[in-house]
Formats: C-alpha cells, sequence, structure tokens
C-alpha cells in the first residue's frame, strides 16, 4: 500500500516536472545584444525592457556590448548557437550587419532593431525596427534654436558616436535648420560618443578655441548626456550655461530636467527608452499568427521647455 502511494506520489511529481519543462520550452526566449552603458537613456532603456519582459512573461538575454560592434556580432551568433526565438539589436553603427543578420535568418530567427537603424539594402533581414525620427528631433532642435536666437546663432555640435545612426540623422535634422537661416552658422562640431565624459572633453576644447567661450552662442548636443557634460565645462570656463552659451539636446532624461529647471539647460527633445514594449507586442503578434509588423514602428518626439521642467524631473526622476 505504502510502496503504491510512493509511486502514485513519483508519477505525480514526474508530470508536475513534465508539464513545468513544457511551461519553460513555451517560455519565450529573446536575446537582446545592447549597446553598452554609455548615457543615462540607454541605462533606462535597458531597466525598461527588462520590466516589458517580466510583464510578457519572456526571459530577456541582455548582452552588453561596450559599445563595439564587434562585440554584438559575437553576442548575435551565440544568441543563434542558444536556439532564443527572436534577437534585438541596439546596433552601436549602422553598417557592417548583412552578415551576421543573414545568418539569423537562416536559422529563422527573427531579428528587432532597438532605437537605430541600419544600413542595408535588404530588408528582409530584421522584422522591424522600433524607434524614433531621428532627422525630424535634430530638426525639433534646431528649429527651437532657430526661433529663440531670432535666427542668428553661432552653435557648437557634440556629435553622437561616429557612425551611428542617431549620430548621422540628428546631424542632418540640424543642418537642414541651419541651411534655411543664413545667420546660424555650426562653428565647431565633434563626436563627444554620447557619453557625459567626452561631452565635457570636447567642450573644453571648443571654449578654448572660440574665445573662452565669447563667441559661441549655443550648443547643440545629439544626448542629454554630451549636455550635461558640456554644462560642466561651460561653469568651469565662468560662464553661465543656459544664459550666456544655450544648451539643446535629446532624450529627456531626468538630469536635463533638473538642469532646466535650475536654468542651466533650454530645450531637450524627448526619446522614450521603452522600445522593447512595442517590440515585444509585434513580435508575439507575428509569432501567434504570422502577422507581419510594419518594417518601422515610430515612438514619438516631443520638446520639452523649463517651463515643465519641475514638473518632468519630479515624474521621472525614480523611473530611470
Ligand atoms: O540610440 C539612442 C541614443 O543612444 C540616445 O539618444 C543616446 O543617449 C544613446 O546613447
Amino acid at each position: 500500500m505504502k510502496a503504491r502511494h510512493l509511486l502514485t506520489t513519483l508519477a505525480v511529481a514526474a508530470l508536475t516536472l513534465g508539464s513545468g519543462a513544457a511551461y519553460a520550452q513555451t517560455k519565450m526566449k529573446i536575446g537582446f545584444s545592447q549597446v553598452g552603458s554609455e548615457s543615462g537613456w540607454r541605462a533606462a532603456e535597458t531597466k525598461v525592457s527588462k520590466i516589458e519582459a517580466d510583464k510578457r512573461g519572456v526571459d530577456l538575454r541582455i548582452s552588453d556590448a561596450q559599445q563595439k560592434q564587434e562585440n554584438q556580432i559575437r553576442a548575435v551568433r551565440s544568441f543563434i548557437t542558444q536556439g532564443v526565438d527572436a534577437i534585438f539589436i541596439a546596433p552601436v553603427v549602422a553598417t557592417g550587419w548583412d552578415a551576421v543578420l543573414k545568418e539569423a535568418k537562416d536559422a529563422k530567427i527573427p531579428v528587432v532593431l532597438l532605437d537605430r537603424a541600419i544600413d542595408t539594402k535588404d530588408d528582409t533581414l530584421y522584422l522591424t525596427a522600433v524607434t524614433s525620427d531621428t532627422v525630424y528631433e535634430g530638426k525639433v532642435a534646431g528649429e527651437w534654436l532657430a526661433k529663440e536666437t531670432g535666427g542668428k546663432c553661432n552653435v557648437v555640435e557634440l556629435q553622437g558616436t561616429v557612425g551611428s545612426s542617431p549620430a548621422i540623422n540628428r546631424k542632418k535634422g540640424f543642418d537642414d535648420v541651419v541651411a534655411a537661416n543664413p545667420g546660424m552658422k555650426i562653428v565647431r562640431t565633434q563626436s563627444g560618443d554620447f557619453t557625459r565624459t567626452k561631452g565635457k572633453e570636447v567642450m573644453e576644447s571648443f571654449i578654448k578655441a572660440e574665445g573662452g567661450g565669447k563667441n559661441i552662442c549655443a550648443v547643440y548636443a545629439h544626448n542629454d548626456d554630451m549636455a550635461i557634460g558640456a554644462i560642466q565645462a561651460i561653469k568651469e570656463a565662468g560662464l553661465k550655461p543656459g544664459k550666456d552659451i544655450k544648451v539643446v539636446s535629446i532624450d529627456g532624461v531626468p538630469d536635463i530636467f533638473k538642469a532646466m529647471a535650475d536654468g542651466e539647460a533650454n530645450a531637450t527633445v524627448e526619446l522614450t527608452p521603452n522600445m522593447a514594449g512595442p517590440a515585444l507586442d509585434a513580435l508575439m503578434a507575428y509569432k501567434k499568427d504570422g502577422t507581419a509588423p510594419k518594417k518601422w514602428i515610430q515612438t514619438s518626439s516631443k520638446l520639452f521647455l523649463p517651463d515643465t521642467a519641475k514638473a518632468e524631473y519630479d515624474q521621472r526622476k525614480d523611473m530611470y
């Protein structure tokens, strides 16, 4: 009797384990090759991606590429070997993806691009791209500055990572506005690699080269972190950021709202850190019944000014 009871218990346990294993197999596994942790926005995107994956019961495996494409390519190959159900990539640069994406395609693993675009002639290499319109972001920043300065301004520009789609496009959008305003000029432009430290270093060199900052009307930074670095450099040069030199940038992280509330920055164009949510929804619909998503899922971009900065800071400070 006791032996029979033990056998029944073992059988039930085996069945339970069996269904657990089956559950584990049905839990979607996604590999995410993330750029790195170069900015506050990037850290927020990583955090939000985990939250969005957890909400949907997805096993999200994040690999930090430390801003190197070769690390991303290695990570994608490793995800293919692991047999994941899909791969997310935030591509550090725009070119050089075709070969590895072809490997993912041959393995029948859909790829979704997050927050940055790639240059390819073959758009069947990825399922969809979830990004903002980065040319538009540059245009919004430029138009704000043109209006603010009556179309007369010597601008220094801190570009993002060389070869990355947001650096290329944010430059283009801003350049178009400069071209339409004869009194606006980009007097210096250089990459600050989307980081605070390099943003500060490059701004220091701009200030030195431009009469101790006196010839500079504004700094346009391709992200808020470089703008924060620039603010530090402006202060150390004995000038007032936001007044002597205007500061306009992109992202909408809490620190820039704090700087705006303190009168040290003038405008930012928001980029949502929630790229993973729309990506997961599109992917799940695709996996469920083959619904093909749009090739570009566009997130919105919005200009923020100092009048709402304090409220925005209070609302965002714990989310990031
Ligand atoms: O690709 C998005 C950009 O990458 C963000 O604007 C920047 O902060 C990040 O490093």
